[in-house]
């Protein structure tokens, strides 16, 4: 059966041809319950030009909404600005429907592509600052190395001012709506942290080098491989993306624990209230009830990360583990923190806890609290006093 999805427009004969993800609920371990999308954009000119594509199985809502354009077969060139599998998946599927498309990417990309799927693809590799007609328009491109991968690039169109900026400021955000100025920003905006703490965070110096390349550029568009298209708060989200490349954080922690028999919680809810009571917003996360993105989010402007666990086994439970693994890959810079729990004989949690989050960078501002059993009155407010005193070195 013929599938019938169609392309929306984006600008005169520029269109979006991606596919919609509604599905997606987990990103290489970025948990995604919003879904995503994988945008591709056709411009259609004298040449026409597909740029970027979408996971392998969604090949035929690709091939389905830029046939409702023009026929596939009439592509001239496919450019792929980032070989991860979201973008570059359905190349072997277009390259069946336009088998006389010319294949652009970088150097990197070019052998990358060829190399995952056991091709030897015929590419046009460019460099920042070539150029390419399409007739009214041109397109150039702009390595963007570890915006997300070494092969990552974008690509501009100068004549319409659009950016088409791949993984930068994107956003795993599955929606009918394709523009901002359709969307609340904070919505988005929200959205668009969450993607850039969980996967570009690690690579903040790539990605201000890249910022200070794309900032060259005038742009009325941005339009990412990812969600929501940016056409009307421009400089906002861009403003957004040199703070977090800047690693600004704000009088805000973050307290991360696991508990086992709420020892470990009423420690926890003590050390939150101390932060409170020294004038700090504080976000709370049991990890047995909030997904470690949602956390990440949240540590990608604060300024402490506190994180706790009972002792299982003579170590810290799986789920503290797990959280503060994922962490220390993303490696936030210039943090505040201590380590505190419960234990009832050997211990060991504490330690081990330390000793991730020093290996995530963590400063280990406070001495690690932790105490046998349940915590008493005493315990209780020496909780308290360590969440106010972490307050006032923020
Ligand atoms: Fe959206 Fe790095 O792929």
């Amino acid at each position: 059966m013929k599938e019938s999805f169609k392309a929306a427009r984006v600008a005169e004969n520029i269109y979006w041809v991606g596919a919609i993800d509604w599905n997606l609920r987990n990103f290489h371990g970025y948990i995604t319950p919003r879904g995503s999308t994988y945008n591709s954009y056709l411009i259609v000119d004298e040449k026409i030009a597909l740029i970027d594509t979408a996971k392998a199985p969604f090949a035929s809502e690709l091939t389905s909404r830029i046939s409702s354009v023009v026929d596939p077969a009439k592509i001239d060139y496919v450019i792929s600005n980032h070989v991860e599998m979201d973008h570059s998946g359905s190349l072997a599927a277009i390259r069946a429907a336009a088998p006389n498309a010319e294949f652009i990417a970088d150097k990197r990309a070019a052998e990358d592509i060829n190399r995952h799927f056991k091709a030897n693809w015929n590419f046009k590799v460019v460099k920042t600052g070539d150029e390419i007609s399409l007739g009214k328009r041109s397109l150039t491109f702009v390595e963007v190395p570890m915006v997300h991968w070494p092969d990552s690039m974008v690509t501009y169109c100068p004549e319409e001012k659009i950016l088409f900026s791949n993984d930068a400021f994107g956003q795993h955000m599955a929606s009918h709506e394709r523009f901002d100025d359709k969307c609340l920003w904070e919505d988005v905006r929200g959205e668009a942290a969450k993607y850039y703490a969980n996967i570009v965070m690690p690579l903040a110096a790539p990605a201000t080098k890249a910022l200070d390349a794309v900032s060259k550029l005038d742009i009325k568009m941005i339009a990412p491989s990812h969600g929501i298209i940016w056409r009307k708060n421009i400089a906002d989200i861009v403003s957004c993306y040199k703070d977090w490349a800047a690693n600004k954080t704000c009088k805000k922690a973050v307290v991360v624990y696991d508990t086992m028999w709420n020892s470990t919680e009423k420690m926890a809810r003590a050390i939150a209230e101390g932060l409170e009571s020294g004038g700090v917003e504080t976000k709370f996360f049991c990890l047995r009830t909030s997904d470690v993105s949602e956390i990440i989010k949240e540590v990608l402007d604060a300024k402490a990360v506190i994180v706790g666990s009972p002792t299982l086994n003579n170590g810290m439970l799986p789920t503290v583990a797990g959280f503060l693994t994922y962490m220390k890959g993303l490696k936030p810079r210039g943090r505040l923190g201590f380590a505190f729990g419960s234990f009832g004989w050997g211990g060991g949690a504490i330690q081990a806890v330390e000793a991730e989050l020093k290996a995530a960078g963590v400063e280990l501002a406070l001495p690690a609290i932790a105490y046998k059993y349940i915590p008493d009155a005493g315990e209780i407010a020496e909780c308290f006093n360590a969440g106010h005193a972490i307050a006032g070195a923020i």
